[in-house]
């Protein structure tokens, strides 16, 4: 039997870890797990029940009435269920992004997550993205890159994001939510956004997408020796 592979891609919310980290994991046959979904997942649970997401011990006395599942289609797209719905669409919604950098912050609500994150990596290989993964929930991945780029940058990709999806927003509304997100991640006492020690650097701020996604292929393929499955070249 293959040994199983951890890959942890951690970073600021925008650097275009999710997009980049599904496109690997397809590249190599890996499995992708979006954590930050999770966490997501846990906010829109404590925005509906209406509750003081910094309140720690109200959101803590909620999370035994949590069933939180993830579940992938033949494409290999992670869906999140909360007590059985399908929540895949409604944690995208702009307002639960804060909500779930808020409960994220909550150390009772990590615990609570972490064992689900490392029973993902205990049985598939995976390619994980989030804030702490390199640093506390894979530290012995055998691959930890931080992906980040300009806050300007992370708005201006955002903000065609948006665009493309008929909901636009002004530049400076799009760099300030970014902006008070990253100081949230970062700024947390418990699992703050920063690089493990033994994290490759990449910085996306100049350079598209195809061009981040060989150097991510690349740094697979030396550090791992991995080649990424058939039918699913890295490209040129
Ligand atoms: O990656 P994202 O934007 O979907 O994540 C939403 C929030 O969840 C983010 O602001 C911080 C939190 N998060 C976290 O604290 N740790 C993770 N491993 C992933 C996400």
């Amino acid at each position: 039997m293959n040994k199983l592979v951890s890959i942890a891609i951690d970073g600021p919310s925008g650097a275009g870890k999710s997009s980049l980290a599904r496109r690997c994991a397809a590249a190599f046959g890996i499995l992708y797990v979006d954590t930050g979904a999770i966490y997501r997942t846990v906010g829109l649970a404590a925005f509906r029940r209406g509750l003081d997401r910094k309140n720690e011990a109200a959101v803590a006395a909620m999370l035994p009435e949590l069933e939180i599942r993830m579940a992938y289609n033949g494409e290999g797209e992670q869906r999140m269920f909360l007590n059985g719905e399908d929540v895949s669409a409604a944690i995208r919604r702009p307002e639960i992004s804060l909500c779930a950098s808020d409960v994220s912050a909550l150390p009772a609500v990590r615990a609570f997550l972490l064992e689900m994150q490392q029973k993902m990596a205990r049985e598939h290989s995976v390619i994980m993205d989030g804030r702490d993964i390199g640093t506390v929930v894979l530290p012995r991945a055998e691959l930890k890159i931080f992906l980040t780029a300009s806050p300007e940058a992370r708005a201006r990709r955002r903000m065609l994001e948006l665009e493309a999806k008929g909901t636009p927003v002004s530049f400076e509304e799009t760099l300030q939510a970014i902006e008070q997100r990253d100081a949230q991640d970062r700024g947390r006492a418990v699992a703050p956004l920063k690089p493990a020690e033994d994290a490759v650097l990449v910085d996306t701020s100049d350079i598209g997408f195809e061009e981040s996604f060989q150097l991510l292929c690349g740094l697979i393929r030396d550090r791992l020796g991995l080649e990424p499955a058939e039918g699913k070249p890295c490209g040129s």
